[in-house]
């Protein structure tokens, strides 16, 4: 998932009395108002006993739901793509399974994702307390969104389509992957594609696919003012989903026209009156029936509408339900690590290191350049206006990306991604990562001159874990991300700032005035002299926030010691039990998760098919 990066349009108080227009387009404001009245109000649950309550309290009936051949959990980034692929067999019947409901028009804009953050679309996770990271949020907690809606995280994203570096596959493979090299995997990114912008490298995209990837129409002078700063500091323009990933390019999104394409929109809408393929909402998975004599999986048990419900399946369980979710739903179920099953007193099925490896990207939010320009001034009705009637998308104000190494060469996967935003203010970025008011009053972000150049780190060295707090899948899991715990990190973003600050000095930038800007930093202005090496770390723990790609939990590799699943995504020494999801990626790629997942999908997909030798009939 894309992280907090700021919408366009927020504030809605300025509306009042401006709203003018047809019929349709007053009810289409009234709807956008009334998701972000009730995000101002969202009270966040505390656990999942709002999915697990039954109805019938005294009874502990289960009903039978039914016989499949394949049970997908998850109808996210991943579940919808694989359901979507296993039902194209037509002698196949498919269940998928979704804890959450129904995606709607309010999903469709970008530009209000932040808004469904606070909705029951989300989770409604934070990770566990954090020593070296989110030290500016409450509770020193990071805010930690993963959606729970037909899409999943696809559906509250801000829908960047950043597949990584092929470097990154080819490093999957040597790690024990065969099938998994750059070589293997870009026929299945080219799958699912529809790409139709301008400047794309067509050899590495697919037009024929389901889902549309394109760009923004650009702000005028934004773009070419940046790509001019950034050429004087070595960085080509480039498609980097193409040959070259390092430079300034365009953001690629998943997007239709105007809206957002997520894989419910671009692999269920069409998909979901197909008769094998039966996608039930509000099914909130418990457990993994399990035959312990063979330890085959031969089905789920579930939560739908204050019922329990078992339904049963006669080829495989394939858990689709995210880095989280799906290693949850395997502890829960006795795969895992032994020491952390028994201590809770869970029996132990299959001992592997199920929630290990948490590995997920962070960023640095305090860089700015403050410009005498105003790129980007349209008013949140403006902007609504244009989405309705000009099919111009109202989206997260990223326009343009800098993947680069911070040791300057130009070989290689890059170790940062900077975006470039305009407009952002202070609001957003409170909201979005969850920061208190009184911190987010002394940002003093300028709305209308600043633009933000935040800095994720790509490779992290720190490496966190996802744990259960108890036996019982009514409680949420314990995310440890454990971020910025090796000082190689703090080094990379220290690297990564004296880059961004040679912008300054730059003849592009002059033209605009553009100087570098830093937000005052509460505990570590009184303690640090500021732009000193010990402020610069201080800070970093202060204002770096999650970006919510987490990945590894379920890593795929050749042996049960360092690994969950082979490179053909079963779990070792299980039957009948896969995983596929973002879970299973053993290393961080050099872009966003969103992209990866879908593709793993797709391959996991002709995986299956050609393990019952159906490949040939679809
Ligand atoms: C998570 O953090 C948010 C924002 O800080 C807070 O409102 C919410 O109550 C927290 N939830 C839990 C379960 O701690
Ligand atoms: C950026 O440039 C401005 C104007 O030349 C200068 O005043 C400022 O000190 C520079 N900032 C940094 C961090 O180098
Ligand atoms: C911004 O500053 C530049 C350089 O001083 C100047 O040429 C330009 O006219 C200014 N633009 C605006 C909108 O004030």
């Amino acid at each position: 998932m894309a992280p907090a990066f700021v919408v366009r349009a927020c504030v809605l108080s300025f509306w009042a009395g401006l709203i003018s227009g047809s019929p349709d387009f007053d009810q289409f404001v009234k709807m956008v108002e009334k998701n972000i009245a009730d995000a101002k109000s969202y009270k966040f649950p505390v656990d999942n006993s709002k999915l697990t309550k039954l109805a019938d309290s005294g009874g502990s009936r289960v009903r039978e739901f039914g016989e499949f051949d394949f049970i997908v959990v998850g109808a996210g980034s991943a579940g919808a793509v694989l359901a979507n692929r296993l039902s194209e067999v037509e002698h196949w019947k498919i269940l998928l399974l979704e804890a959450g409901g129904n995606d709607n028009e309010f999903c469709d804009i970008f530009g209000m994702a932040g808004y469904l953050w606070y909705s029951d679309m989300n989770w409604g996770y934070n990770t566990t307390k954090q020593k070296n990271i989110c030290q500016a949020m409450p509770n020193q907690q990071c805010f930690y969104v993963r959606g729970k809606v037909r899409g999943g995280s696809s559906t509250v994203n801000l829908g960047v389509y950043a597949r990584g570096n092929r470097e990154d596959f080819d490093r999957w493979e040597k790690m024990g992957n065969p099938g998994w090299s750059y070589r293997d995997v870009l026929p299945y990114f080219k799958k699912s594609e529809a790409a139709v912008f301008a400047g794309r490298e067509g050899k590495f995209h697919g037009e024929g696919g389901y889902m549309h990837v394109d760009v923004l129409n650009p702000t005028p002078d934004f773009q070419p003012a940046m790509f001019k700063a950034f050429k004087e500091l070595g960085q080509d323009k480039v498609d980097y989903n193409g040959k070259n990933q390092l430079g300034i390019g365009q953001v690629q999104y998943s997007l239709n026209y105007n809206k957002r394409d997520s894989t419910a929109r671009a692999f269920l809408d069409f998909f979901q009156k197909r008769p094998n393929l039966y996608v039930s909402l509000n099914s909130f998975v418990s457990n993994i029936l399990i035959d312990t004599c063979t330890n085959a999986a031969y089905g789920v048990e579930f939560f739908k509408n204050g019922e329990k419900y078992v339904a049963r399946s006669t080829k495989e369980v394939v858990l689709s339900a995210g880095s989280i979710n799906t290693p949850q739903l395997l502890m829960i179920s006795g795969i895992g690590p032994r020491d952390h099953l028994r201590e809770l007193g869970i029996e132990v099925i299959r001992d592997l290191p199920v929630g290990r490896n948490l590995q997920d990207h962070l960023y640095y939010a305090g860089m700015f350049y403050r410009s005498n320009q105003t790129f980007y001034n349209e008013t949140p009705l403006e902007a609504l206006k244009d989405y309705t009637y000009n099919k111009k998308p109202l989206t997260s104000a990223m326009e343009l990306v800098v993947f680069a190494r911070t040791d300057g060469s130009k070989k290689g996967r890059p170790d940062i991604e900077i975006p470039l935003a305009v407009p952002i203010d202070t609001d957003s970025v409170r909201q979005l990562n969850g920061l208190s008011e009184e911190y987010a009053s002394k940002l003093g972000v300028d709305k209308l001159h600043d633009i933000w150049m935040p800095i994720i780190l790509l490779h992290p060295k720190s490496v966190g874990s996802v744990k259960l707090k108890s036996r019982s899948i009514t409680d949420f899991p314990a995310i440890d991300p454990n971020y910025l715990s090796q000082e190689e990190d703090l080094e990379t973003l220290y690297r990564a700032v004296q880059f961004i600050i040679r912008l300054n000095r730059t003849k592009a930038l002059r033209g605009y005035t553009a100087t570098f800007r830093h937000p005052p930093v509460m505990g570590c202005d009184d303690t640090h002299p500021r732009f000193s090496k010990d402020w610069w770390y201080c800070s970093f723990k202060q204002l770096s926030f999650s970006i919510l790609h987490p990945v590894g939990t379920t890593k795929m590799g050749s042996d049960a010691f360092n690994s969950v699943v082979s490179s053909t995504l079963q779990v070792h020494g299980m039957k009948n039990l896969r995983v596929v999801d973002a879970g299973v990626i053993p290393e961080l790629t050099s872009g966003h998760t969103n992209a990866p997942a879908i593709m793993i999908a797709e391959k996991a997909a002709d995986i299956i098919k050609k393990t019952y030798k159906v490949l040939e009939f679809v």
